[in-house]
């Protein structure tokens, strides 16, 4: 790029203390252990506190990563949060977090919602900025709480989501580690298949005529499922075909984490083994923005990335979102 390179300087997360299971869940919906797990892989799910908000989830996992990179509040003067389950809808949550940790009142603040795919649309983001010079240490923020935003009567979606953060420290690179290149794609065509159809502009929560309705996710599940494998196999090999590596040389592919089944089919396109995926929606569930970068933590912190290898992000989302990401270590 001849800039900079630009590297991960440290990763974290942080998961909240409760855990709901599928068969805690089989007692709220009509559903069962069995019926979730085969279709979708996913056996547990993290759900915050009541009280507990999405930026004290990003500061927990932002704390963590700015001690896995040696650096403290005072080095860094950016942090986006992709979210699309803001503490409000105004101010941003990264103004919150920026609070929560102490950062200089001069660092830049912003949320960026590309759903699913709003970690890898941050990392891109703040790789640009850091990359030009203009900003020397960012936080970019995964952090969701999806159950806020979920129909708890609605077994085809109540069952796959769950809430977390996960966050890295962006900077000049130490040493050989950098992020090699991000592509980002949407196809708005598909907004209707996966959305909150209400509370925004077109559909406020407070209009005079209309009753006041709670925010919840709505989706076409089988339409997703066909179309993020599309995007996801476009998205990892336009990438791959553009630095000229081949799947063969990945040794780490972290997903998004949706759907197990997902993940398999991509496994057999790209013809890799499934040992070559991270994988942890059976204990997390689908945490939308932060599903990336708490796998990416975990990944890291039990070896299985590690100096010296080359990860490729892949993640779709509402929007339709998608894109990827190839980052050396
Ligand atoms: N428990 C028991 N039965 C259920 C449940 C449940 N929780 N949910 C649905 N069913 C029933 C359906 O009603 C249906 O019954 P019917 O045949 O009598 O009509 C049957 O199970 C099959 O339903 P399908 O929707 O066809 O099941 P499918 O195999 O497609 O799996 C799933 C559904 C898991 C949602 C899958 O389609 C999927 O994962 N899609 C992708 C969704 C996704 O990844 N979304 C995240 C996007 S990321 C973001 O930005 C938020």
């Amino acid at each position: 790029m001849g800039s900079p390179a630009i590297a991960i300087l440290g990763t974290g997360s942080y998961a909240p203390e409760k855990i709901l299971t599928n068969n805690d869940l089989s007692k709220i919906v009509d559903t069962s252990d069995e019926w979730i797990f085969s279709r979708s892989g996913i056996r547990e799910r993290r759900i915050a506190g009541e009280n507990e908000t999405t930026s004290q989830m990003a500061a927990a996992a932002a704390r963590s990563a700015l001690e896995n990179a040696g650096l403290t509040a005072a080095d860094i003067d950016l942090i986006i949060v992709a979210t699309l389950t803001p503490d409000l809808p105004m101010p941003a949550t990264a103004c919150f977090v920026q609070h929560h940790l102490g950062v200089s009142t001069h660092a830049a603040c912003f949320d960026l919602n590309a759903a699913c795919s709003g970690f890898l649309y941050a990392l891109d983001t703040a790789w640009a900025m850091v990359g030009s010079g203009r900003y020397r240490h960012a936080l970019v923020i995964g952090a969701e709480k999806m159950s806020t935003v979920l129909d708890w009567t609605d077994r085809t979606t109540c069952v796959l989501f769950g809430d977390g953060a996960g966050a890295v420290v962006l900077g000049p690179s130490r040493g050989t580690a950098e992020i090699v290149g991000v592509k980002l794609y949407a196809e708005g065509a598909h907004t209707n298949l996966l959305c909150i159809p209400n509370g925004g502009s077109n559909a406020p929560a407070t209009s005079p005529t209309a009753p006041v309705t709670p925010r919840a996710i709505t989706m076409k599940g089988r339409e997703i499922f066909k179309i993020a494998i599309r995007e996801m196999e476009e998205a990892a090999r336009d990438i791959l075909a553009q630095h000229q590596i081949s799947a063969a040389q990945i040794d780490c592919v972290i997903p998004h984490q949706a759907n197990l089944r997902i993940i398999e089919v991509i496994a057999q396109y790209l013809e890799l083994p499934m040992e070559r995926f991270f994988v942890n929606l059976d204990r997390y569930g689908n945490t939308s923005a932060a599903s990336i970068p708490i796998a990416l933590d975990e990944a890291r912190r039990s070896g299985r990335v590690k100096a010296g290898d080359t990860t490729l992000f892949v993640a779709f989302g509402a929007g339709l979102t998608y894109g990827s990401a190839l980052v050396r270590w």
